[in-house]
């Protein structure tokens, strides 16, 4: 009989709450006892309020057991744990357990069961299918199955994928690049360091289907320095498929850590970063499809677009299509956070409301008190009152509802929050992180700053809501990116829907 297995996530979410020490404690009981077993470091199942989650494989499938404390081990080992023995931390079956249940897992399907840095363990789990399926069916077809499978950008504007591939393998020369995009700046997301430090042969993969697709030969991921442990973990799955000869010659991926400022996140100021100059955004067109990385046609995708790429390939762009709804097809990985009672990873298909994330699956605030607002979509995303917490998440209810997708982080606020002071934040937001290139964003964060903390002073606050107003059309209208274009989104929502918060009463 083989020893008994134990699995526990490494991602640094688990990290930070003493996952480490967990194994270790694990590993010194189980030798202590004389009882021989196998630890495998998983990434995390993304139900964050439970890590660290640790996991026994039982002949009825996974059993969980969390949150766990070194302290916990002991008990965990007299109530037979290894065999998925009752326990106060137990779940009953991983896969079972309501969070799990609920979710379509397409792209994060092997997030928190393979052993993350093992190609065997990735190929057992279906890895390596979809790069097959693409080298027999051949470029073309791989861009029909993803233009079929409907799937949009997932880093924050929604732009359909297969029609972007298409373009830069339809563009003229003899070097192309695949970027992938994982700055990560919005606040409340996670989703793409979770991926990397879950399952980063899956980009792996992603990244060289879209080669195949287009005819690039290189690829390139750009790395928020935030994310010490996503770098490790990508830097020795990127020597491990080298060495396995999965990257090579005939297309291979260079990591490159960011710079750390959000704009870096914007496709053209990664471009100009990863080309050794300072993050500014540039003028388009020509767009990075035409002339992007030195100068060269380059898909430009974040994590997730990519990371979903393998499970097109291998199950078809129609199966992927399948789910969702409207021009919002497949499954996005939601990020809950906040003040919440369960926070983490949810991938599901679009269309669910905003009001079963937040309080069917996150349970509500986890300050018990009423909720007030949620923004959606980083710090360019909208508020949305209670009232509107039935908009569907799919890209074209959420912008009809005022708001945007974005890379779906949903961050939750109770009613203590202050919605003068989240719209003020927004200008601060952006006067912080403007990359200085055009005046509405440069001049009219800091001035809509100022203007909002007029507001808060009681000074005429009616008139000055309405130059805030007048700053947010001339930002939304007039900026060379979305960093000034779509400030406004916050601070305009916030001023809709929360209007007694401004000291001011009634419709604008
Ligand atoms: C200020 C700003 C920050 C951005 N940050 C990110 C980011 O961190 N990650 C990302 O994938 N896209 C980010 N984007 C969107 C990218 O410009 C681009 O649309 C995306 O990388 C394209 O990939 P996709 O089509 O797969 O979404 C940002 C855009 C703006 C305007
Ligand atoms: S909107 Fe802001 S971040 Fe974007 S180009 Fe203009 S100054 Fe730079």
């Amino acid at each position: 009989m083989s020893a008994p297995r134990v699995f526990v996530p490494g991602d640094a979410a688990a990290l930070s709450v003493g996952a480490d020490a967990v194994a270790a404690t694990i590993a010194t009981e189980a030798q202590r006892r004389g009882i021989e077993i196998q630890i495998t470091r998983t990434g995390t199942r993304g139900m964050l309020w439970l890590e660290p989650l640790v996991e026994v494989a039982t002949p009825a499938g996974r059993v969980a057991y969390g949150p766990v404390q070194p302290a916990d081990v002991a008990s965990l080992f007299d109530a037979g744990f290894l065999g998925g023995g009752a326990h106060a931390l137990a779940h009953g079956r991983t896969d079972a357990m309501p969070w799990m249940a609920r979710q379509q897992r397409l792209s994060f399907e092997r997030v928190g069961v393979i052993d993350t840095l093992s190609l065997a363990d990735y190929r057992a789990h279906g890895g390596l299918a979809g790069l097959q399926r693409a080298r027999e069916i051949g470029a073309q077809a791989v861009l029909q199955q993803v233009i079929d499978s409907g799937l949009r950008g997932r880093g924050g504007a929604g732009f359909p994928a297969g029609i972007k591939w298409r373009t830069v393998a339809q563009a003229p020369g003899p070097r192309k690049y695949i970027v992938c995009n994982a700055d990560e700046g919005d606040s409340g997301t996670f989703a793409d360091r979770m991926l990397i430090e879950g399952d980063p042969f899956a980009l792996v993969e992603g990244m060289a289907i879209a080669g195949l697709a287009v005819g690039a030969d290189r690829g390139v991921v750009y790395l928020r320095s935030e994310y010490p442990h996503a770098i490790a973990v990508l830097r020795r799955a990127l020597a491990l498929a080298r060495s396995e000869g999965l990257l090579g010659a005939h297309f291979d991926i260079d990591l490159r850590v960011g710079a750390g400022a959000y704009i870096c996140g914007e496709e053209t100021s990664l471009l100009e970063s990863l080309e050794g100059r300072r993050g500014q955004v540039r003028a388009k067109p020509p767009l990075p499809a035409h002339h992007g990385l030195f100068g060269r046609p380059t898909v430009v995708n974040n994590v997730l677009t990519l990371a979903a790429v393998p499970w097109i390939l291998r199950h078809g762009g129609t199966a992927y299509a399948s789910f969702g709804l409207g021009r919002s097809r497949g499954s996005m990985p939601v990020q809950l956070g906040g003040n919440l009672r369960r926070g983490g990873l949810f991938e599901c298909a679009f269309g669910i409301t905003l009001r079963e994330l937040v309080h069917d699956i996150g349970g509500g605030t986890a300050s018990g008190r009423p909720l007030r607002a949620v923004q959606v979509g980083g710090p360019l995303g909208a508020y949305f009152p209670e009232s509107l917490l039935d908009t569907p998440l799919d890209y074209e209810a959420m912008a009809a509802a005022g708001g945007l997708v974005g890379h779906a982080g949903i961050v939750v606020f109770d009613d203590t929050v202050d919605m003068a002071r989240q719209a003020r934040f927004a200008f601060e937001f952006c006067a912080l992180e403007s990359c200085g290139k055009c005046t509405p964003c440069r001049i009219g964060s800091t001035r809509g700053a100022e203007t909002l903390a007029k507001v808060a002073r009681g000074e005429a606050p009616s008139v000055n809501l309405k130059v805030v107003e007048d700053l947010c059309t001339v930002m939304t209208d007039a900026s060379l990116c979305a960093l000034g274009g779509l400030t406004p989104l916050p601070v305009m929502s916030a001023i809709r829907h929360f209007r007694e918060d401004f000291g001011v009463r009634g419709t604008p």
